[in-house]
């Protein structure tokens, strides 16, 4: 995580700490512990939504969350939250997008990818239309925008160099907010149109872990927006 004292000080006099949304992070696991901290840096409150709100993975990373940070159950995290991140098992998002509740009006900032397959030889997009669509879908009256599933858990800490973030959702506000967090990472936001293009871009997950497990050199994404 970058250095969090610059970061106070930068939001401060920049005055973007009065703008702090409340952001709900759902699951705790790589994802999850990655998104939240750095979301925090940036002035944001972040509340996780974990099955096991008081172990103590959970209160550690609440720990080494930056500002107001708490946890509590999935359902009850939502709540007061703008903004709900879906940090869940990809094959999963249908039934734990209907078990959290009314999410209208909240932007859903969904980075899962729905791998199905054998991970030592091959793995498939286990869905037919993509989980972007599948949550709008599931909660109509939200924003869902896709980004981060195209990058390891490790870039969005310390991306190390230039790496761009595709997003796709049918809100040109609630994307441009969205991109507004992912700049604050260090990433740079590209914008790649309606939600029914996350089927391309979690196809993108798809061949880079294939390409890992056919043992070729490793890759990562980084789009460059060219002048025509
Ligand atoms: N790992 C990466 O580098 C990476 C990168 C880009 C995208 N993604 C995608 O992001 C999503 C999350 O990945 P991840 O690596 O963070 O997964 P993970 O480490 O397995 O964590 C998923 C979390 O979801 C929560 N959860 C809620 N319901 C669950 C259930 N029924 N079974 C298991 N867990 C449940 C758990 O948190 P609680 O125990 O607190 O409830 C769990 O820790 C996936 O869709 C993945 O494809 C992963």
């Amino acid at each position: 995580m970058k250095a969090f004292v610059t970061c106070v000080l930068l939001l401060i006099a920049s005055g973007s700490v009065a703008f702090a949304d409340t952001i709900a992070v759902i699951g705790t696991g790589q994802v999850g512990s990655a998104l939240g901290p750095e979301f925090a840096a940036q002035g944001h409150d972040i509340v996780y939504g974990s099955r096991n709100p008081d172990s103590q993975k959970v209160k550690d990373l609440v720990a080494k969350t930056p500002g107001n940070a708490s946890a509590t159950l999935p359902q009850d995290a939502i709540r007061e939250a703008d903004i709900v991140v879906l940090a869940v098992p990809g094959m999963m998002v249908e039934d734990i997008v209907r078990g959290l509740g009314d999410l209208s009006g909240k932007i859903v900032i969904d980075p899962t990818n729905p791998l199905t397959g054998d991970w030592s030889k091959e793995i498939r997009i286990g869905v037919s239309t993509s989980n972007g669509r599948i949550i709008q879908d599931a909660a109509p009256d939200a924003f869902v925008v896709k980004a981060f599933s195209t990058l390891n858990w490790r870039q969005m800490v310390e991306p190390g160099g230039d790496i761009s973030i595709p997003l796709v959702g049918d809100s040109d506000e609630a994307k441009a907010k969205v991109a507004e967090i992912v700049s604050g990472m260090d990433l740079q936001p590209i914008d790649l149109g309606d939600i029914d293009n996350a089927r391309w871009v979690e196809g993108m997950t798809i061949l880079l872990l294939n390409n890992r497990i056919a043992g070729r050199p490793p890759f990562e994404y980084h789009l460059r927006v060219v002048n025509e």
